[in-house]
């Protein structure tokens, strides 16, 4: 894609839009979709493609590595105009790449986003606890050609102009116990299962909601340029944030829709049983 940006923008209806909680999802495609206003999003949290040949349905996931980092540029520079001055985006990517050659992917990709305009903040390491990446050793016990793969992800901090957050409700909900935990970058929780939510390549509801807590107010908005199976909406509508996820495959939006629903369903049956003596009172 180059300096010159995106040619195409396409107005785009959502596909689902609640209002209480607020949460939308577009079926769109994040590099041409006009349906986020510029810089009006606290938190991107995201995992974007790897390029490692999972089967999505329309995104082909077997790129070039240089036509891999064409489009990373493109949508990192979408995020970049949807960010506030002071919002933040929480970047899930691979360490490195080890298919079809062996890349610095972590690296590259945080190279294009310091060149699109992002500030670096830090890294997390996000180690996998059930996921084996061993697939090879290599030469077995001899050093012509070992083979070295760490089971981890990164989630790369980055943000607009500001660090400091000015904007939004200022109230925190993250626990003094969560606080220290988090704080330090070395995030240990297990992968999800793609069996159990029906997504090729899913993360789990810790990492977002992780995300949330720890970089966002109650009330901010919270947008997934690649929703997938929506689970960042879903820890948003949880934690109480507003939602908007994009995503190219209309199995996935319908998944999100599912898992949403869902959701509100089971809070609102909690609720509806925790009042029923109340009412029984009143009467
Ligand atoms: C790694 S998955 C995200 C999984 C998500 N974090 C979850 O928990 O389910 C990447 C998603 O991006 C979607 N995608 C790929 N290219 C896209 C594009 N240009 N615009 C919108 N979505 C896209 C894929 O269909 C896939 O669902």
């Amino acid at each position: 894609m180059g300096e010159g940006g995106i040619g195409i923008i396409v107005v785009v209806q959502p596909y689902f839009d609640l209002n209480e909680p607020e949460c939308r999802l577009y079926h769109a495609d994040t590099l041409t979709a006009d349906c986020v206003e510029p810089n009006s999003v606290d938190l991107i949290i995201t995992s974007p493609p790897y390029n490692v040949e999972v089967v999505y349905g329309t995104h082909q996931d077997d790129l070039s590595y240089a036509e891999y980092l064409d489009f990373c540029e493109a949508w990192l520079r979408r995020c970049y105009e949807w960010l506030r001055p002071d919002g933040r985006f929480c970047l899930n990517i691979p360490l490195d790449k080890n298919k079809g050659g062996q890349q610095s992917v972590g690296a590259d990709v945080t190279t294009l986003a310091k060149r699109v305009g992002f500030q670096y903040h830090s890294s997390i390491v996000w180690n996998e606890g059930n996921i084996s990446r061993r697939t090879a050793w290599g030469s077995w016990l001899s050093a012509s050609a070992p083979y070295v793969i760490a089971p981890v992800e990164l989630i790369v901090v980055l943000y607009k102009n500001d660090w400091k957050k000015r904007s939004g409700s200022g109230v925190s909900d993250i626990t003094a116990e969560e606080f220290m935990e988090w704080t330090n970058g070395l995030w240990t929780f297990n992968g999800e299962s793609r069996k159990r939510v029906g997504h090729p390549a899913p993360f789990p509801l810790e990492l977002p909601k992780r995300c949330i807590k720890l970089f966002s107010y109650v009330g901010d908005l919270v947008l997934d340029p690649f929703a997938g199976s929506g689970t960042t909406l879903l820890a948003a509508v949880i934690h109480g944030r507003r939602a908007i996820g994009i995503e190219i495959e209309p199995r996935y939006c319908e998944l999100t829709r599912q898992r949403v629903e869902a959701y509100l369903y089971s809070r609102q049956m909690a609720l509806e049983i925790h009042e029923e003596p109340a009412v029984y009172e009143a009467t």
